[in-house]
């Protein structure tokens, strides 16, 4: 449990509102973009379990002006320039990937350049069953990321440590061609967490092409969500 006497000392927790971010989790974004570079300018990128927004803001920040900020939480994100919001389960992957096209342009395909999720369930303080609950939220998210990134597309996702981490990572691994773990130096010292980045997302056919393919063979199918 953080007392708030250690939160008001916290250095990330005092940069973010000297710098204007919703959360001291901005710096884990800016500390994971600084080591692997998974978003760039003009990019099209998923905030799963976005709220507050911080994650958002520094997203926004690095896709610029032609880039689009899709925001993703159950709870409701206040409005962020430039960033489209959805209020939504993740664990209900099939509508959270329709909400997220609906907002796409149809240019795109379906598709989207970079998948994040910072989501996390409320701690109830045993470490088995949170971590249970974080890894159920990463694998919906890995999902979501399966059935909207495009061909070499990026991931990155939390998850707490634990009994299925290593399946987990061995999921991630599957699907993009680098896989890396990172602790960022704002995740507090106690904390479980860890991301897990995905580079290069192996194989995507557009989900007309999938649906068409599944169609043709009268076989019914999730692929592709
Ligand atoms: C640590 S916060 C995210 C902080 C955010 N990255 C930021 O920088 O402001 C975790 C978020 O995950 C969200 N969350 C938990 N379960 C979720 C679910 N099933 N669907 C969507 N969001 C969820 C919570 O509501 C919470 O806002």
């Amino acid at each position: 449990m953080v007392k708030r006497g250690d939160l008001k000392r916290d250095r990330f927790y005092k940069r973010a509102k000297e710098e204007g971010y919703r959360s001291r989790s901005a710096f884990k974004l800016l500390q994971i973009e600084d080591k692997y570079e998974v978003i760039k300018e003009g990019d099209v990128v998923i905030d799963l379990g976005a709220a507050p927004g911080g994650w958002s803001q520094v997203a926004k920040e690095l896709v610029g002006e032609k880039g689009v900020v899709i925001s993703v939480d159950l709870q409701r994100i206040e409005k962020l320039e430039g960033v489209e919001s959805i209020k939504g389960d993740i664990t209900r992957e099939k509508e959270t990937v329709s909400a997220i096209r609906e907002e796409l342009s149809p240019e795109r395909g379906g598709l989207v350049d970079v998948v994040l999720s910072d989501a996390s369930p409320k701690l109830s303080g045993n470490r088995d069953y949170d971590h249970f609950c974080s890894y159920v939220l990463s694998k919906s998210a890995l999902n979501i990321a399966s059935a909207l990134l495009r061909k070499n597309g990026n991931f990155v996702v939390k998850i707490f440590q634990g009994a299925y981490y290593d399946k987990f990572y061995g999921d991630v691994k599957a699907k993009f061609r680098h896989t890396r773990a990172y602790s960022p130096e704002a995740s507090r010292k106690r904390s479980a967490e860890v991301y897990v980045i995905g580079k290069g997302y192996k194989q995507k056919m557009p989900s007309s092409v999938i649906t068409a393919s599944i169609n043709s063979k009268g076989v019914k199918s999730n692929a592709g969500l």
